[in-house]
């Protein structure tokens, strides 16, 4: 999908420059010599950008930009001014200008800024769509997911989001959690009221205290005027406390007492303020682990975790990657493109150590690589093709064990696809008696083609 531009300028010479640097760039571009002319071409081809020089005869840039903004607000404008005539670079912004390039400008501005300019249409148009999908999509089936592991996330989800109890939501980095809080939000009747962030962890310790709860000026030095803290922020919403494992131990009283008394007293404060905050939290950390290190109260742990969910890793759900996959090609408006049977199975295969974040990740990498509408093995990077020394593919196993059962699974499966289902030639290609394949297939309730 290449970017269409719209270059307006009746300088011919810098038009063709122009026209030629953005062609390089891999751009569709058509241009114009006059204001009236790229207006009429403007309303026949709707480009994504359009770059027009601000002084011309005739229509100037600024005409040229404001009938632009009228027919089509969204459309991004460059203008190109020329150097020392900044005053009409701010006049221009005003009038709703994306950005300006100043005469005379080298490859990389125009580059750099047209790049800039593009990616950042791409992301409100996805802004958008994003909205209009949510206003009537905003429950847990944002969550993608078809494993049982994830159906039972989502029945827990359903029970308790529209309750007070405070939700644990444990999982390695990139499993969803966020996605899960927000989710659990956008399912209670708090929903029009504030869902706030907070991560634990990236917060200096100095600062997490006031950031949290506030404090009032003149409370220490620095605070030149009074701070608004989260839980303020979310009253009557959801405040998600972000990487709680990591809160200092010396804040973890502070919290518990404001769990306990549904009240806060920011810092350097006298009085203390109601609050109707509900409490969603989410850590990647062994919480167990930290409560017997004495880093984490086990007091405050209970209080946070009234309702735990716990998302798995997605090596343990494998069955979601083909959908998963899906999701996020039409999420990045790519419906049309398939992965051939070979590539889906490297991914199904791959133990995604970041989890859904690296999929989506490396989906959109595959979205903007790739050849042709069907996405081969060839089009992945070596790190799904990883091959030990004997051919076979090296199993990453995950730390906390792995069903020697389900790899078992794993195998006979690959085995009968490769071998068109043939249970002969399959058990023959695994090196095991034909009735020790039909045992398994059996025992497993692999379904056969024909079968199912
Ligand atoms: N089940 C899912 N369906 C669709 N998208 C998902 C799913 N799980 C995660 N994602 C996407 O993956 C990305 C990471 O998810 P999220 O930020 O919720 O993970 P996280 O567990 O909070 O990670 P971290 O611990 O690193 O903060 C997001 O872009 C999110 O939309
Ligand atoms: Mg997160």
């Amino acid at each position: 999908m290449k970017a269409n531009i719209l270059i307006i300028d009746d300088d011919t010479s810098l038009r063709r420059v122009l026209e030629y640097n953005l062609q390089e760039e891999g751009y569709a571009v058509q241009a114009a010599s006059s204001g009236e002319e790229g207006l009429y071409l403007f309303g026949k081809s709707r480009p994504n950008l359009v770059i027009t020089d601000m002084k011309m005869s005739g229509m100037d840039g600024l005409m040229v930009l404001k009938a632009i903004k009228e027919r089509s607000p969204e459309t991004l404008v460059v203008i190109i001014t020329a150097f020392g005539t900044v005053d009409v670079a701010v006049e221009a912004m005003k009038a709703g200008a994306y950005d300006y390039i100043t005469k005379p400008f080298n490859r990389d501005d125009l580059r750099l800024t047209v790049g800039k300019a593009l990616q950042f249409s791409g992301l409100t148009e996805e802004n958008r769509r994003l909205k209009s999908e949510l206003s009537d999509k905003t429950d847990f089936r944002t969550i993608v997911g078809s494993s049982k592991e994830m159906e039972k996330v989502f029945e827990i989800v359903r029970k308790v989001a529209d309750t007070e109890a405070a939700i644990l939501i444990t999982g390695e980095s990139g499993t969803g959690k966020e996605l899960v809080a927000r989710s659990i939000h956008a399912n209670s009747s708090r929903r029009d009221a504030p869902f706030v962030a907070i991560n634990c962890a990236a917060i200096p310790r100095d600062l997490l205290e006031s950031e949290l709860f506030g404090h009032v000026k003149g409370a220490f030095t620095g605070a030149v005027k009074d701070k608004i803290g989260k839980f303020q922020l979310a009253d009557g919403g959801t405040i998600f406390l972000d990487e709680v494992g990591d809160l200092p131990v010396e804040l973890q009283p502070k919290l518990l007492r404001v769990l306990q008394e549904k009240e806060i007293d920011p810092v350097g404060g006298t009085k203390i303020q109601k609050l109707d905050v509900r409490v969603v939290s989410a850590t990647n950390m062994n919480i167990d682990k930290a409560i017997v290190d004495g880093t984490f109260r086990e007091d405050l742990y209970y209080r946070l975790s009234v309702i735990p969910i716990h998302l798995p890793p997605l090596r343990e759900r494998r069955n979601d990657i083909p959908l998963l996959i899906k999701c996020f090609c039409s999420k990045h408006g790519s419906d049309k493109i398939t992965f051939d049977k070979e590539a889906l199975k490297a991914l199904v295969m791959y133990p995604w150590p970041g989890n859904v974040r690296e999929l989506e990740n490396t989906v959109e990498r595959l979205l903007i690589m790739r050849n042709s509408d069907v996405i081969g093995l060839c089009d992945l990077v070596d790190k799904f093709q990883e091959k030990g020394p004997s051919g076979v593919a090296i199993i990453n196993l995950p730390d906390d064990g792995y069903s020697l059962e389900q790899l078992e699974q794993e195998i006979v499966v690959q085995a009968l696809e490769r071998n068109a289902w043939n249970q002969t030639a399959a058990a023959r290609f695994l090196r095991i008696p034909r009735h020790t394949l039909i045992y398994r297939v059996e025992k497993y309730c692999i379904a056969l083609p024909g079968n199912r």
